[in-house]
């Protein structure tokens, strides 16, 4: 049987990750797993284990340690029962590629990395105005903001420059419109299905 189909997708906080996956699966059928949903869905289980470590490293814009990450994707992966995935918010440092090349990695087939390139102003307004929407996340306030902006420069930058180095990154202009950066992203997606990697 074929090997899952995977395409990581990063960016900064409120680069439009979200969003933009949320299109790409209206439009091109894969299944959508964002490592900090699947995060706090966790942590919303009375019964979890890691419930109050999750909460305390999202609220510090912490990366929670991978082992816990990793088996939340495996699970979310095998119980879709599919086989494309678009895999949001991950790898976001050394520690989450290290655990993903040892346990997940063989197992499935990546096909790029699709980065969201936003500045910080423009994101740092969005997560605030979500935050000010009603979005209910306990890190779209601007002490959290500061400290997830500091993880994504520090662990996360230097994760994007890794598959770069390997040629698998496909980069985004984010700071537009969301229809205008989904329009690019179409482009990409049916760019690599002409090249029958799908
Ligand atoms: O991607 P999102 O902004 O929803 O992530 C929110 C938070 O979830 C991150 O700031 C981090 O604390 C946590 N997270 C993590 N490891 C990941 C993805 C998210 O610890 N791979
Ligand atoms: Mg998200």
């Amino acid at each position: 049987m074929a090997k899952p189909k995977v395409i990581f997708v990063l960016g900064a906080p409120g680069a439009g990750k979200g969003t933009q996956c949320q299109k790409i699966v209206d439009n091109f059928g894969y299944v959508h797993l964002s490592a900090g949903d699947l995060l706090r869905e966790e942590r919303a289980k009375p019964d979890s284990k890691y419930g109050e470590l999750i909460e305390t490293y999202i609220r510090e814009g912490k990366i929670v340690p991978v082992e816990i990450t990793c088996s939340l994707l495996e699970n979310a992966m095998k119980k879709s029962g599919k086989e494309k995935f678009l895999i949001d918010g991950f790898p976001r440092n050394q520690n989450n590629l290290d655990g993903w090349n040892k346990t997940l990695a063989d197992n499935v087939k990546l096909l790029f990395v699709l980065f969201f390139d936003c500045p910080k102003e423009v994101c740092v307004d969005r997560c605030l105005g979500r935050g000010a929407a009603g979005s209910g996340r306990s890190d779209d306030n601007m002490q959290s903001l500061e400290k997830r902006f500091n993880t994504f420069t520090q662990e996360t930058q230097p994760i994007v420059k890794y598959y770069e180095e390997r040629g698998l990154v496909r980069n985004i202009d984010a700071t537009k419109a969301p229809e205008d950066v989904f329009g690019r992203v179409k482009e990409v997606f049916t760019e690599v299905e002409a090249g029958g990697d799908f």
